[in-house]
């Protein structure tokens, strides 16, 4: 295929989906899901906004140090203080990107940034000159640029892309437009700007009506040949448009659209779970491409023409999108051969320690649970390749509780060769619970957010539970897995408190610059 008919994908997890209320990841989890996008073949990571933090500031320095095959973006408003911070985090990668922008809309111009037209046009092209001195890749974003006048919104597009712009990002900053009125946007753009074809235009929706997918598909049927999106759609308020639901379109409708992506299709799933898993974020299992739901068929109807041929009720396999899963896999007679190979078909190496650890879990599981699924097996295997240390660790728990009962627990753990005790009554199992393992590791946990669910299938499917806790003056997002929804209450709180004691060391970049 041509250079031409190729959608560049442009991931902007790290920044505008980590900006999603309650979707903070620390910076090695920035990091892991910045390997997880590299190996899926994004063109572009957006990896946070350098000047707003010094924690942003150290995220974008590591994930530009570690990463060597996508370009590294870090995002700038029209200053130079905030481009100068983009250009110190991004020193060390191999690719280089910063995305300035700035808004256009009649609205932001008049409330927020109290400026006219003419003043606008300015400082967008000072900052892109500004830019230049230190990046040979930028992109602009005339911020609102869907509310925007089209008159002035050529014009401003016109003139970045004179002064070195070279990607012009056009942002459904509120998810105000509507499918057809965008792709129309981006075709007048097309018409209007006479220098256009010296830029790549992207598109950045955001799904406040819904149609943050729909609107970045009508805008590539346009033109468009840079797409912005999240995994899962994760974001500012609805979220951003979502990036298996792009890719998977183009791919699937290669008839409708004639064009292709870089994507590696079958690392979606699997990048998708680990930024559920990281930012608590439950993907809803009706969810389209990685929903649990997404390649399931309950109904008879379905199922009998299934199994006759595939493509009558399917138009992707969950292969396309590496949704894992499907088969029962390993049992109680398996070796630790057999399990390190079928987790290396998953993906998934673990050191030597791990997989002992790991093969020790498994071979517990098989005495509770007749039948193994690779999502036993990956929920095994991820609790040991966390980067968090284990400074506490679950030994034991004995639960009492009824209707009339005030539910009491006991819970054991052990911490570097010494076991603790202690026993305490609570508003649940789960309270009680959590008020022991306080009691044991002397520290006291404000539990912001707890769900469950089932990660493998049948009656005695293991439940993960994920919560949010706020401990040590930090909230951590952390989840533990069991057959036992009390147990995997118990190891949440705990893979908690190691998070939240872990994070305590120092990092592993030198922070050195202030804004
Ligand atoms: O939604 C938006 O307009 C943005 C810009 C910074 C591109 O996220
Ligand atoms: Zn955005």
């Amino acid at each position: 295929m041509k250079k031409k008919d190729r959608v560049l994908i442009f991931d902007t997890t790290l920044r505008d989906g980590e900006q999603a209320p309650g979707a903070s990841m620390n910076m090695n989890e920035k990091l892991e899901v910045a390997y997880s996008l590299e190996k899926m073949g994004v063109d572009v990571i957006e990896a946070g906004f350098p000047v707003i933090s010094p924690g942003d500031f150290a995220s974008v320095k590591t994930v530009a140090k570690n990463i060597k095959c996508s370009v590294i973006c870090g995002l700038a408003r029209c200053v130079k203080k905030d481009i100068d911070a983009a250009a110190d985090s991004l020193k060390f990668a191999q690719q280089a990107r910063v995305h300035v922008f700035l808004a256009t809309s009649k609205i932001h111009l008049e409330h927020k940034l109290k400026k006219n037209p003419d003043e606008i046009l300015q400082m967008a092209v000072d900052a892109v000159k500004y830019a230049k001195k230190r990046f040979s890749d930028i992109e602009f974003s005339p911020e609102d640029a869907s509310r925007s006048e089209k008159k002035f919104l050529y014009r401003i597009i016109e003139e970045v892309i004179k002064a070195g712009a070279r990607t012009v990002n056009i942002p459904d900053t509120v998810g105000y437009s509507m499918p057809a009125e965008y792709g129309k946007l981006i075709a007048d753009i097309k018409k209007n700007v006479p220098n256009i074809n010296k830029a790549v235009i992207s598109v950045h929706c955001h799904d406040d009506l819904g149609v943050a997918v729909g609107n970045s598909l009508s805008a590539i049927k346009s033109g468009a040949r840079q797409a912005e999106c999240t995994i899962n759609g994760i974001g500012e308020r609805a979220g951003n448009a979502s990036l298996e639901e792009i890719v998977m379109a183009i791919k699937t409708r290669s008839d409708f659209y004639g064009l292709h992506t870089n994507i590696n299709t079958e690392e979606i799933c699997k990048t998708s779970r680990l930024v559920s898993r990281l930012t608590g974020f439950i993907v809803p299992p009706n969810k389209a491409i990685v929903g649990n739901n997404a390649f399931r068929h309950e109904a008879g109807i379905h199922q009998d023409g299934v199994l006759k041929e595939r493509s009558t009720y399917e138009i992707m396999t969950p292969e396309d999108v590496g949704f894992i899963g499907t088969g029962l896999v390993l049992g109680k007679h398996s070796g630790r051969h057999a399990f390190k190979v079928r987790l290396k078909s998953l993906g998934i190496e673990l050191t030597d320690k791990q997989l002992d650890k790991a093969f020790e879990r498994f071979k517990k599981l098989t005495d509770k649970k007749k039948e193994i699924y690779d999502e036993d097996l990956i929920a095994i295997a991820e609790d040991e390749v966390r980067l968090v240390k284990d400074i506490w660790a679950f030994v034991d728990l004995t639960t009492t509780s009824g209707a009339k009962i005030t539910p009491k627990v006991d819970v054991v753990l052990k911490s570097k060769g010494k076991t603790y005790c202690h026993s305490s009554s609570g508003d649940g199992p789960v309270d009680a619970c959590y008020k022991a393992i306080d009691k044991i590791i002397k520290m006291k946990g404000e539990l912001l957010d707890y769900s469950i669910q089932s990660v493998t299938r049948g009656k005695d499917a293991q439940g993960e539970v994920q919560i949010r806790v706020r401990l040590n003056d930090r909230t951590v997002v952390a989840h533990g897995t069991s057959t036992d929804i009390i147990v995997a209450s118990a190891k949440a709180y705990i893979n908690a408190v190691n998070k939240a004691m872990s994070l305590k060391e120092k990092p592993k970049v030198v922070l050195n610059y202030t804004p």
